[in-house]
């Protein structure tokens, strides 16, 4: 049943009493760390000195590589990276030595006095200087559809360029942090702000040398994750565990703001190359493409990043004749990592750009242009590798959303305004959005729950899932509620924690719900039948009666009982009541060499259409409105799917316009706190903000016929973004094209109103 049943920690959370890792009270004796980092984008470390530092009151031990007594490795994926630098750094703010004091300010003040000299290397901070060096982090990744050179010669229209969208930082309000509690032998307890409690076991266990089942790694809740505790999170466990294993005394870690933006890797920036072709319709015939993104110093997520760009190169669009080749390059920046949209939201953003500017060409308004090319039925449903879309809602949420924001109307307005103003300038623009739901890693899509009912009929579900304000906890509360036909009251959802679900996923491509939910349902059903055929052998019934779970009670025709007196016969009648539950999704399959299969499960939909108000002047504008209508399947939690759907467009948002970061030449993140890295408030959202869900879209085989919401809604802020390029292109009426990039920042838009001075 849907219902917004509150968050489950929203009273919690509103009175400050929440526990996050931060706030779990230390033993006595706690020692807290801070990690002493390179300022040097690329060198060998000639000396290092910690004399001074030693000496300092406080300080417990500083340690590097050598004390390591498992692998110096953190690689998720691959080994390429050391979890301590040994003779080289690679990226300012990699980390060279560990220091545990008895405060944090104690370890910063001893971090300040380490001496180090180096030998400075040349150094390649940015995506474009990479290209020049040519290092790859792994051979190129492509995939094709068609034939792009028949494609092309045979377009009657062609166009060329390239584009740029930065990285972006994660801003969880909870900083990066670790807790690790040393036990008995070699045991750990590792409270941790992970998305993926399993992988952060794993790293901690080698690090220190010996099996997982040492490890129990727990996690409660996390203050915002949005990707960049998808592995990163690793690092900081297994600093502290180090730490902890070698003064045997509990360590807490807990970054500053201002070293987590500095240390962690962001989202990626990509730099694009393409080449398309079209005819006078609009219609997209051809599609030639280069994508490189900025890798950073080892390979951390890059390949799976810049596997789903290629997935999502098509957007909603049908393309017959695409190719598009991916490359990750190695840089000097901290490596980069898993945020919102994996890759998707960056060729996303390319295509659009495109589909604009071949609008502007042909002026013809580019939400027509967008129609006219949306996937639709037969070979046109079919995308570049090769999964058929099935009934696909695309051409009935256009209809929609064109209605109800009365675009064609509004359109009128703003020309009417644009022609009035010659120093304000409106613009409007409509974005859809098709994202592919699945772990594109294939074995990943499995999870796993276990569920305890206790003698008074109180439920106690654990999941691999962890909960990082996405509502993931009270959406399998609902499932297990439902299931058994209780109230949610009666189910608490533990801490996740590596010792009672083993071997999980990360909570991450938006399927934590999907799976999770699956898992956490399966265990129900098997409990549920136990508690059903004890309930007929009590009431000598039928196995053919009609047995209802509802309203807390069981019943079946007079028999009835309350769900916590079965409970209590079943454990008298020795029946266990504890149950595993596990869930792989089914049907997916690709195969990489190829290209080629069907990696998605199902796909989710949705459209935008903003309208901004440009000064022309200064680069400033307001978004007057925001219009979103976004495909959730059946909502098992409507007021937590739109908050999640006007989350993430708020940080699309912030990506497209606001967010910058800069580096020096010497790769030093300038914009590295929120005095100069600027992310979306109160003031940036839209005045007027409609979020509607699609209705009829029910999601046959996924739990409770849902769909999955984190990341596909983290599309729609592109609209604000060429909402704004419509305004900008208002200014020379609509004859010149912008270049605009992301992000389209206040001085980007003046810039680019120069340079359009300068072009016919
Ligand atoms: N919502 C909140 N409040 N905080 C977060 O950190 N992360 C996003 C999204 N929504 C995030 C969030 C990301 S990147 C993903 S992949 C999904 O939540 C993960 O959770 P889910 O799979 O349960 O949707
Ligand atoms: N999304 C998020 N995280 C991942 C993925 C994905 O598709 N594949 C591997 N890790
Ligand atoms: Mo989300 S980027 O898959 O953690």
């Amino acid at each position: 049943m849907a219902s917004s049943l509150a968050h489950n920690s929203i009273l919690h959370h509103v009175t400050g009493k929440s526990v996050y890792v931060n706030d779990i009270p230390l033993p006595e004796g706690s020692l807290h760390a801070f990690p002493f980092y390179s300022s040097i984008p690329h060198g060998r470390i000639v000396s290092i000195n910690c004399h001074e530092a030693r000496k300092l009151k406080g300080v417990h031990s500083i340690m590097n590589y050598t004390e390591i007594p498992g692998v110096n490795q953190m690689g998720p994926v691959v080994h390429d990276e050391v979890c301590l630098a040994e003779d080289y750094v690679e990226f300012v703010g990699q980390v060279i030595a560990l220091i545990a004091a008895d405060s944090r300010e104690i370890a910063i003040k001893a971090s300040l006095l380490i001496d180090i000299e180096y030998e400075e290397m040349e150094s390649v901070v940015l995506v474009k200087r990479a290209i020049e060096k040519g290092v790859m982090l792994k051979p190129a990744r492509k995939m094709e559809t068609g034939n792009i050179e028949e494609g092309l010669k045979g377009s009657a229209l062609q166009l060329e360029g390239e584009f740029y969208s930065n990285g972006q930082e994660h801003w969880y309000l909870e900083t990066q942090t670790a807790l690790c509690i040393p036990l008995e032998g070699k045991e750990m307890k590792v409270f941790s702000s992970t998305q993926h409690p399993s992988e952060t076991q794993a790293i901690v266990a080698e690090v220190l040398g010996i099996p997982r089942h040492l490890i129990e790694v727990e996690v409660k809740r996390m203050g915002g994750a949005f990707g960049g505790k998808e592995t990163q999170a690793n690092h900081i466990a297994a600093w502290t565990a180090l730490l902890a294993r070698k003064t045997g005394k509990p360590v807490k870690m807990h970054l500053d703001r201002d070293t987590d933006q500095i240390i962690t890797g962001k989202r990626h920036a990509f730099y694009s190359e393409y080449k398309v072709g079209f005819d006078e319709e609009g219609m997209l015939q051809a599609l030639d493409v280069k994508l490189h993104s900025n890798g950073g110093a080892a390979l951390d997520l890059s390949m799976a990043i810049m596997e789903r760009a290629l997935f999502h190169m098509d957007n909603a669009y049908y393309i017959p004749n695409l190719k598009v080749l991916g490359h990750a390059w190695k840089t000097n920046q901290p490596p980069n990592t898993a945020f919102r949209g994996f890759g998707g939201p960056q060729s996303i953003a390319l295509i659009e750009n495109i589909i604009d500017r071949i609008a502007r060409q042909l002026n013809i308004d580019s939400s027509e242009i967008r129609r006219r090319n949306f996937y639709s039925s037969g070979e046109k449903n079919i995308t570049h590798y090769d999964q058929k879309l099935g009934k696909n809602p695309l051409a009935a949420i256009y209809e929609e959303i064109m209605e109800t924001a009365e675009y064609k109307k509004r359109r009128k307005g703003i020309n009417d305004f644009n022609s009035q103003n010659k120093w304000k300038k409106r613009g409007m623009s409509l974005v859809p959005v098709k994202f592919g739901i699945s772990f594109t890693t294939s074995f990943l899509n499995q999870a796993g729950a276990l569920v305890h009912i206790y003698q008074d009929g109180s439920v106690m579900v654990n999941h691999g899932g962890t909960e990082m304000g996405q509502g993931l906890h009270t959406k399998m509360r609902q499932v297990a509620a439902d299931t058994f036909g209780i109230s949610a009251e009666k189910v608490l959802i533990s801490a996740t924690n590596t010792s009672k679900v083993p071997n999980t996923s990360a909570t991450a491509a938006s399927s934590g719900t999907d799976l999770n939910g699956k898992a956490v349902e399966n265990a129900c059903l098997t409990l549920k039948k136990r508690l059903e055929d004890a309930f007929i052998e009590k009431f000598e019934l039928h196995h053919s009666e009609e047995i209802i779970f509802e309203n807390n009670h069981i019943s079946a025709g007079r028999a009835r009982m309350s769900f916590a007196d079965l409970v209590m016969h079943s454990y008298l009648q020795q029946v266990s009541l504890s149950s595993t539950g596990y869930y792989r999704t089914p049907d997916i399959q690709f195969d990489r060499e190829k290209g080629k299969g069907t990696p998605f499960y199902y796909f989710a939909y949705g459209m935008s259409i903003s309208e901004v108000e440009l000064d022309v002047f200064t680069g400033k504008h307001e978004l007057l409105r925001t219009d979103i209508l976004h495909d959730v399947g059946e909502s098992i939690n409507p007021l937590i799917d739109k908050g999640q759907i006007e989350g993430a467009f708020v940080q699309g948002l912030g990506w497209v316009t606001t967010e910058e970061l800069r580096y020096d030449e010497k790769g030093h993140l300038l914009t590295h706190s929120p005095d100069t890295y600027k992310i979306p408030t109160l003031d940036d959202i839209p005045k007027d903000f409609r979020v509607a869900f699609t209705k009829d879209t029910a999601n046959p085989n996924n739990i409770k016929r849902s769909k999955a919401v984190g990341e596909p809604p983290f599309v729609h802020g592109l609209s604000v973004w060429l909402a704004l390029k419509d305004a900008i292109s208002a200014v020379y009426d609509h004859q010149k094209e912008p270049r605009l990039d992301i992000p389209a920042t206040h001085e980007a838009i003046v810039l680019c109103l120069e340079a359009m001075k300068l072009t016919n």
